[in-house]
């Protein structure tokens, strides 16, 4: 049975990711901080039939991140596909000209370390199956910097070149990896940006395995 794990679970596009793979008979790994939050979610689905469990981490510490990816695999299987996803923190988005060196340090921990120590952990498994998936997931300010969201801008910038080396690199191992760029906001009852519609896209990427970046929306919406 394969595993889908998501790293930054919440109520928005990490549930609605989980019940789509859910519905394709994926066993389903949440990883976020707050363990009431992530049992209450996984509590959830496992109420619909779907086989869930939830690990806490931060992402900003990449050796709790790897051991919740870990504790994942052993509890419900190698893990075929990884997304990335966790929502950014508020104070990654300050004006350029009021971000310093070390306000860069939450960004890149969160949008760099974090996927690397992400991927490095669940590569071996994909690898011994053969197969695989690895989605990142990312703001309208990965394709399109944003002066008054320069952490976010510059972090984005560095996680999509780390998952385009990947998705050249891991191509011909059939591991497909890719990213959906959402510009905007996620907008319940929208068209192509509401949790749901989202999460039949990231389905259609691991389906159709074709292409690195993919747009949600038209990059002005
Ligand atoms: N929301 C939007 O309008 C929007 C717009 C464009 C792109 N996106 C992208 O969509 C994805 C998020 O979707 P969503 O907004 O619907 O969120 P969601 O899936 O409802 O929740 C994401 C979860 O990330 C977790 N998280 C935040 N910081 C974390 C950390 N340091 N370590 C571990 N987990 C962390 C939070 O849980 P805890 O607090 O429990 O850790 C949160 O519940 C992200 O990739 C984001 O870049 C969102």
């Amino acid at each position: 049975m394969s595993s889908v794990a998501i790293v930054g679970a919440g109520p928005g596009l990490g549930a609605a990711v989980a019940r789509r793979f859910g519905r394709e008979g994926f066993r389903v790994g949440l990883v976020a901080r707050d363990r009431e939050r992530l049992d209450a979610l996984a509590g959830a689905l496992v109420a619909e039939g779907i086989t869930a469990g939830g690990c806490a981490a931060d992402v900003r510490r990449p050796e709790e991140l790897a051991a919740a990816l870990g504790e994942l695999a052993e509890a419900l299987g190698t893990i075929e596909v990884l997304q990335y996803s966790p929502v950014p923190h508020r104070d990654f988005m300050r004006p350029v000209l009021d971000t310093g060196h070390r306000d860069l340090v939450g960004p890149i921990e969160f949008s760099v370390y974090g996927p690397v120590a992400a991927v490095q952990r669940v590569l071996p498994g994909m690898r011994r199956l053969g197969r695989g998936t690895i989605l990142f997931v990312n703001g309208g300010t990965a394709a399109v910097p944003h002066p008054e969201r320069a952490g976010t801008s510059v972090a984005f910038a560095a996680e999509s070149a780390y998952g385009h080396l990947l998705h050249e690199r891991l191509a011909a191992e059939g591991i497909h990896v890719a990213q959906l760029v959402i510009p905007g906001a996620i907008t319940p009852g929208h068209a192509r940006k509401d949790p749901d519609a989202l999460a039949e896209t990231l389905w259609s990427l691991h389906r159709d395995r074709h292409g690195f970046r993919h747009y949600a929306d038209d990059l002005d919406s």
